[in-house]
């Protein structure tokens, strides 16, 4: 590229850029592959270090972190950030809307179930930022509400505010004030929790703690790291001429410029239809992905909301429906330990049953000793117990300061609680494990119901209760026996009748008809989940040679490392899992289950690549060498160190040579690693 064509390219790599992280953090719907948006940031930065002088705040590249501060600025709010009133029952909703109404007909305004809008009152921090002719020029924390605390640069890490506003520079208002809420996604919650006890790191409480010590962070480039997200909900300042009419337009209108805004905004009538909103959003609570904890009801006309004004610190026109908290008070009573599939033993907290967020908690997990001494929880403790979404309740704190002088430490079991077993504990794992291996029931309890779960056979009608009372009166010992079961036999269990046991040998008779990702899932291999599940089959094509496969072999595939390879190996090693998987795929005639699944494996003539010859040079960046030549084998492919004449295809890297130059030469065929990834994908199915 010449000079001369730079400015333009930085430009045009600029707003693809804007645009892509728009589609993808805000709108959820990416239009090109990741590798491809690295491909272009890379060009952008590679440009920007070429011409530093042209290095502007809004480029997608300074949102990666700036240099650590000091401290952070105070700022005042030009517009006092408020708070909001709360109500807790019908009763009071009904009260708030009656104030309204009576203050709009003081006001001589028609005041018959006035418009409000409503959105989730998301549990997370209120920042606030100013753009300037469409640029963003600072965030500020809420602070006292009066001045804040300057964090422009650890907000600017954050993906789902614009650094620049969307659109043609025109629709822009020369100054915006936008408000919202930061906050973490409760998934990448629990991701970064989890990672943090692998390795010893901070562990937060919950959601908001962790978005408020990401945001705290004097480095911004360990802001840019946790995966925080921005919703808007209020435009606090915006030039004249941009004003809107309602409450939701104005959202509308951010959501043009680019901001995230509530996907359960909705507009409603006077009291019947808040508290409808409130009911159905309290319901959809749980399957958010974000924790909220309550609905935040506005009067929707501006106008109006001018009028009514403020009183004390709260809006006339506005209050949050407030839900059962997410986290409360109780007692830790003991702690038992639970046998997993694999034969992990987990902590499991007893607790004074308390309601929370709506449902009784008797139990929490306690993850494992490491957690246990990390949380110092004793038996007797007051423990603040945290429930949210279908995470199974945890411990979040203990209170210290209230524990009672007989609480009792706890302590590892030396023998597995189910059968006796010696427990261990593997070098370098957080984890203690029964030695007993199927042996112990609750290991087998385990594992049929992992085979029957609907990811892996999916048998409908065999549920925990009943692989319970199966194991324990020893009438099922590996899922082979599942499939000798019938009606009568089953007739006699709890709770059967003959209809459900009538449903459920049919439900077996169905799983025989399974796929090989299901049925190599299905086994239970350690750390071997859906995805390695489905790597393993596409790349091995056949149980058998998956089940001869050297752990060197077992390593090619994607997502397989050392420990996984060496689990999967001992897997196939043993002799009774053999046993059993053979009494599983053996036809019926031959008194087997006969489970079997469409061959997938072609023959190696009938692959893509068959008959092809390949070779790779430079270096790629999305995948290894050993990777692409593992995929382009699979597909049939021969992977050769050398060009010659007879090369079908070449691949280049970055910084391809005289490998380039000869293929070039001879006529041989290049590509570059995107269209090998599109073919890779396409062929992969
Ligand atoms: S509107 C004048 N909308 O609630 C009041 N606030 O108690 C403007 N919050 O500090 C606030 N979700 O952190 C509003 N959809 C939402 C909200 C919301 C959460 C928080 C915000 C604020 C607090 C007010």
């Amino acid at each position: 590229m010449t000079a001369q064509q730079d400015p333009q390219r930085l430009q045009q790599l600029r707003s693809q850029l804007h645009e892509h992280n728009h589609r993808y953090y805000v709108l959820d719907d990416p239009s090109i592959p990741d590798a491809e948006y690295d491909r272009l940031f890379r060009e952008l930065q590679q440009l920007e270090e070429k011409h530093p002088e042209w290095v502007t705040p809004d480029s997608p590249t300074q949102r990666v972190g700036a240099a650590p501060l000091s401290s952070f600025p105070e700022v005042r709010h030009q517009v006092p950030m408020l708070s909001l009133g709360n109500v807790f029952d019908d009763a009071s909703l009904q009260a708030f809307v009656k104030r309204i109404q009576d203050s709009l007909s003081d006001l001589g305004r028609a005041a018959d179930n006035p418009e409000f809008c409503c959105e989730p009152k998301l549990d997370g921090l209120a920042v606030s930022l100013t753009y300037e002719q469409g640029i963003l020029v600072q965030g500020v924390t809420r602070g006292d509400g009066q001045s804040g605390e300057g964090i422009t640069e650890n907000l600017k890490t954050v993906r789902s505010i614009p650094l620049r506003l969307q659109g043609s520079a025109d629709s822009w208002p020369d100054l915006l004030e936008v408000r919202g809420e930061v906050y973490m996604p409760r998934a990448a919650f629990e991701q970064m929790n989890d990672r943090a006890r692998d390795k010893d790191d901070k562990v937060f409480a919950n959601p908001r703690n962790a978005a408020a010590g990401s945001l705290r962070q004097l480095d911004p480039r360990v802001t840019a790291k946790r995966p925080l997200e921005f919703t808007a909900y209020q435009v606090a300042r915006i030039s004249a001429s941009h004003d809107s009419e309602t409450h939701f337009q104005a959202m509308q209108k951010l959501a043009d410029w680019g901001f995230k805004i509530s996907s359960e905004l909705d507009v409603v009538k006077g009291y019947p239809g808040l508290k409808d909103y409130c009911d159905q959003l309290a319901e959809k609570r749980d399957q958010l992905p974000f924790d909220i904890d309550g609905a935040v009801l506005k009067l929707n006309n501006l106008r109006l909301q001018a009028e009514l004004g403020f009183r004390a610190r709260e809006p006339r026109w506005a209050t949050a429906y407030k839900y059962p908290a997410q986290e409360e008070i109780t007692r830790l009573l003991d702690v038992e330990f639970q046998v997993g599939r694999t034969g992990a033993v987990t902590p499991v907290a007893r607790l004074e049953p308390v309601q929370v967020a709506g449902v009784t908690v008797s139990n929490a997990t306690l993850h494992n000793m490491d957690e246990i001494a990390r949380l110092d929880v004793r038996i007797g403790d007051q423990v603040i117990v945290r429930r949210a979404g279908d995470v199974i309740p945890q411990v979040a704190k203990v209170i210290l300061t209230e524990r009672p002088a007989e609480a009792r430490s706890i302590h590892a079991p030396t023998q597995c609680p189910v059968c006796g077993s010696h427990v261990e504990r593997a070098e370098g794992e957080a984890a203690y494990r029964c030695t007993g291996g199927l042996y112990c029931a609750a290991q087998r309890k385990e594992a049929l119901k992992h085979f029957a779960s609907r990811k892996a056979l999916d048998i409908e009608g065999l549920g925990e209760k009943l692989i319970d009372q199966l194991v324990e009166r020893g009438q099922v010992e590996t899922p082979a026996d599942l499939y000798g079961l019938n009606i009568d036999e089953l007739e006699n269990f709890d709770r059967m009748a003959k209809k459900s046991a009538k449903n459920l040998v049919e439900a077996l008779e169905k799983s025989k008809q399974t796929t090989l990702p299901r049925f190599i899932y299905a086994l239970g291999i350690r750390e071997v989940g859906e995805a390695t599940a489905a790597n393993l089959a596409r790349y091995f094509g056949s149980l058998d040679a998956l089940r001869q496969a050297s752990e060197e072999q077992l390593l090619e595939v994607d997502d397989v490392g050392p420990i996984v390879a060496q689990h999967i190996h001992a897997f196939f090693q043993e002799k009774h899992n053999n046993e059993t998987i053979n009494k599983l795929i053996k036809p019926v005639e031959k008194q087997g289950a006969g489970i079997h699944w469409p061959e997938t494996a072609r023959r190696r003539e009938d692959l893509p690549l068959s008959g092809q010859t390949w070779v790779l040079t430079g270096s790629l960046e999305s995948l290894t060498r050993d990777q692409a030549k593992a995929r382009l084998e699979a597909l049939g492919a021969k992977v050769s160190g050398s060009v010659s004449k007879k090369t079908s295809q070449l691949v280049a890297g970055a910084a391809a040579g005289s490998k380039l130059t000869k293929a070039e030469s001879l006529g041989v065929p290049v590509m570059d690693e995107q269209e090998l990834l599109d073919l890779l994908k396409k062929q992969e199915g």
